[in-house]
């Protein structure tokens, strides 16, 4: 977005990542302005949005993407573990939300990309907690929209599937389809363009889980029953 010449708003915990992204921007014809903030503290999350506010305006778009992923073993079920990453996945996108709506609201315009996952189609073995907070995302999206669309403000939901980033890099096994993350940026952007509801990609990997999707249990815990015993070798 820097390179179309937005002022691209960025936050993230860790400050040093956020100055080297800012740098980057430097020959662009947009900027990129660093906000240090973690996501699972409500309360700074309401600070920083208006800092935001009073240094740059009021965002014309909202792009929640922060997020991360740990595997949950079913049978040793750590509720520490899946509890950390439904904080991190689906009540801190809660805590952005809140003063996003309330501002965009108030304007009567506004665009919000909340990025969950074609993981959270369906409960995947190894995804449990994962699944669970992407598939509340997608959840709280589907309602969302028809609620904010009269007031001028357009929620999408993003849904990619394995791209490359430090995240799919502690991957062991193959992953179908993975995508470049530059293309997967571009991909959310067109979308949040174009005003559509889901943003998914890379689309032939989405149609297949669209598909998955509508897999009878039968069907569906048969393949996942192969995914266990493979994973068990
Ligand atoms: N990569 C994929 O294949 C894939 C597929 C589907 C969905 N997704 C989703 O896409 C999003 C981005 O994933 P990624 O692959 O880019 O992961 P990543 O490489 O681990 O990057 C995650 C980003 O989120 C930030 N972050 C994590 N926890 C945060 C917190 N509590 N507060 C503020 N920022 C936080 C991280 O910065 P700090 O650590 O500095 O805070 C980092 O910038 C996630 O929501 C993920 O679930 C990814």
């Amino acid at each position: 977005m820097a390179e179309d010449g937005w002022t691209v708003a960025a936050s993230a915990r860790s400050e040093t990542d956020l100055q080297e992204f800012a740098a980057e921007a430097a020959p662009l014809s947009g900027r990129i302005v660093p906000y240090v903030l973690d996501i699972s503290d409500g309360d700074r999350v309401r600070q920083v949005f208006l800092d935001i506010e009073s240094g740059l305006g009021l965002p014309d778009w909202v792009v929640l993407n922060a997020g991360t992923h740990r595997p949950v073993d079913g049978a040793k079920f750590d509720a520490d573990l899946a509890l950390g990453l439904i904080q991190t996945n689906l009540a801190g996108s809660i805590h952005c939300l809140a003063p996003v709506i309330e501002g965009f609201v108030a304007r009567g315009s506004g665009r919000i990309g909340v990025v969950a996952s074609l993981a959270g189609y369906r409960g995947l073995p190894g995804a449990s907690a994962y699944g669970a907070s992407k598939a509340g995302l997608i959840n709280l999206c589907e309602a969302l929209r028809p609620e904010l669309l009269p007031h001028g403000v357009t929620l999408s939901v993003i849904n990619p599937g394995f791209v490359r980033t430090p995240l799919t890099d502690r991957n062991t096994f193959k992953m179908p389809f993975l995508m470049d993350v530059d293309v997967a940026a571009r991909r959310i952007v067109e979308g949040m363009d174009s005003r559509r509801f889901e943003i998914a990609f890379p689309r032939r990997f989405a149609w297949l889980m669209k598909l998955v999707r509508l897999m009878p249990y039968a069907i569906f815990f048969m393949l996942t029953k192969i995914i266990v015993a493979r994973t068990q070798d």
